[in-house]
Parts: structure tokens; C-alpha cells; sequence
């Protein structure tokens, strides 16, 4: 078995993306399902229902007027804040884990897919994409691959991060030439297990270089420049984090000059903030 196939193994072997998630994230794709049918999924999972409330009662409430359902924190918090919490909540258990060929301590690679996907929905106006719940869903999921890489970057830690701080390959590029992959590449192939639609999955495996996605959606390129701005914030840096280099002529090509530029930075101070918030929610779950 080549090594390529070894991870992509791997890959498959990882816990199943909650069932639950991939209906919401299939539902949200339709403009006409309203908040109420995606309560009716979300509500048979029991995990997910109940770290939704105990959250919305212990941090966004806070314990005024406990709110005991689903429908009663939609009432309460709105549609918008009640979504992104379920989709928090679904990835916790993936994405907490600790990555140690990318320094990731437990907890980070969440820290770092949450902001993306804060700063994701944020800059859909930027960008122009039009769909800022799978623009949040997309940040969250970017980085995914890294949970099938991990182990094989670990063992290989010194030629990929060797070559990386040689300045003449990327972080990404050192992954594909010693191991064959790269974190990006594998992440599409999770999507595709998981069944994510082909717009995801070409966010995800796109996100370091969204010039190599075909078709004409704005994901890509929407999570690429998310993700590397997140980046110079240095929450949830790894190993890889300062290895990457922000394209001005890519961003130029998508619309993104100085003054946009300046605007998506200011963003990413506003959804630290909302970060914050997020964390501290999670973190009175541990
Ligand atoms: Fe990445
Ligand atoms: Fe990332």
C-alpha cells in the first residue's frame, strides 16, 4: 500500500461526520427551508440538542428564563446564532482532538476553524457570495484533512517542516513532496466519504490555492483569504500557520484591493470578538 493510500486509509477510518450535520448542511443549501424543518433534524440527535441548550441557558441567557427546547432558543437567540451553535456543537468532537505533527494542542484546530468560520460568513459581502451559512460551514471544515494527516506529518516532522523553512516550497507544497499529499487534498476526500456537495468539497480542497477549484463559485477563494487571515491573528497557529503568504495578486483577481483589503481586516478584529464569545461557551462544557 502506497503512502498516499495509507492516509487516504486513514481518512476513512476517522468517526463518521455527524449524521445529523450532513442533513442541516444539506438543508441550508435550500433558500426556501425555513429554521423550523432544521430543528426537525436536529432534534433527534440528543448529544447535539442537548449542548445546544445547555449552552444558549449558560452563556447567551445566562439563566435568565431557561429556555428547555430547540424551538424556545430559536425564539430566544434567532436563527442566525442558533444555526451556528449547532454546527459548533456538531464538530467539537472531530476537531477538538490534539494534532501533534502540526503543534496543534487539543483544542486548537477548533479555535482556528471557528474563527474562520466567523470571519467566512462575515466576508460574504466582500467577496460577493451569496450564501453566508455555507460560507460558515466551509470555514469551519477546511482544515479537516489534518486529522487524517497528522500522524504521517508527525513522522516525516523534520523533512516537511526542513523544506518548509528552506522559503522555497509552502508548508503544503513540503507536505505533497514527502508524504505524496497534501492536508488539503485529503480534505476533499473526506468531503467526498461524507458526501458533501462538490462546491464544499472543492472549498476544502482548494482553500491553500483556490485557483486550481474549477467553476465559478466564490468558496474557494472566499475560504482561502479567510483562512490566512486568520492566520496573522495567531489564535489556533500551528507548525504550518506563518508558512503561508497572503497573494495580493490573487486577491487582486477576485476583486480584493487595498480597500477591501483594509475592510476584511477590520472584520477579522469584529469576529474576534465573537470568537471569544464561542469559546467561552465551549469551554463550560469541559
Ligand atoms: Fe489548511
Ligand atoms: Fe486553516
Amino acid at each position: 500500500m502506497s503512502r498516499v493510500d495509507e492516509i487516504v486509509a486513514r481518512a476513512g477510518e476517522l468517526p463518521p461526520f455527524p449524521a445529523v450535520i450532513q442533513r442541516v448542511m444539506a438543508l441550508m443549501d435550500d433558500p426556501l427551508v425555513g429554521a423550523d424543518k432544521i430543528l426537525d433534524v436536529v432534534k433527534y440527535d440528543q448529544a447535539i440538542t442537548a449542548k445546544v441548550i445547555k449552552m444558549c441557558n449558560s452563556t447567551i441567557l445566562g439563566g435568565a428564563m431557561p429556555v428547555s427546547t430547540l424551538r424556545d432558543a430559536l425564539v430566544r437567540i434567532g436563527n442566525k446564532q442558533l444555526l451556528q451553535i449547532i454546527l459548533s456543537a456538531g464538530g467539537t468532537d472531530l476537531l477538538q482532538r490534539e494534532l501533534a505533527g502540526y503543534d496543534l494542542p487539543r483544542g486548537d484546530l477548533w479555535k482556528h476553524s471557528i474563527l474562520c468560520a466567523l470571519l467566512a460568513e462575515s466576508l460574504c459581502d466582500v467577496v460577493k457570495y451569496d450564501s453566508p451559512d455555507k460560507a460558515f460551514t466551509a470555514g469551519l471544515l477546511h482544515d479537516v484533512g489534518k486529522l487524517a494527516m497528522a500522524e504521517f506529518v508527525a513522522g516525516a516532522y523534520e523533512a516537511i517542516s526542513g523544506a518548509a523553512a528552506s522559503g522555497k516550497t509552502s508548508f503544503l507544497e513540503a507536505e505533497t513532496q514527502v508524504l505524496g499529499v497534501s492536508h488539503a487534498e485529503i480534505g476533499g476526500r473526506l468531503g467526498e466519504l461524507w458526501n458533501f456537495d462538490a462546491e464544499m468539497v472543492a472549498a476544502i480542497r482548494h482553500h491553500h490555492a483556490p485557483g486550481g477549484a474549477t467553476g465559478e463559485s466564490k468558496l474557494p477563494f472566499l475560504v482561502h483569504l479567510s483562512d490566512i487571515l486568520c492566520l496573522t491573528s495567531g489564535i489556533g497557529v500551528g507548525a504550518d500557520g506563518l508558512q503561508y503568504k497572503i497573494d495580493y495578486d490573487l486577491c487582486k483577481s477576485n476583486g480584493i484591493g487595498s480597500r477591501e483589503f483594509e475592510l476584511a481586516m477590520i472584520r477579522l478584529m469584529e469576529v474576534e470578538a465573537q470568537f471569544h464569545g464561542i469559546v467561552a461557551m465551549f469551554d463550560l462544557e469541559g
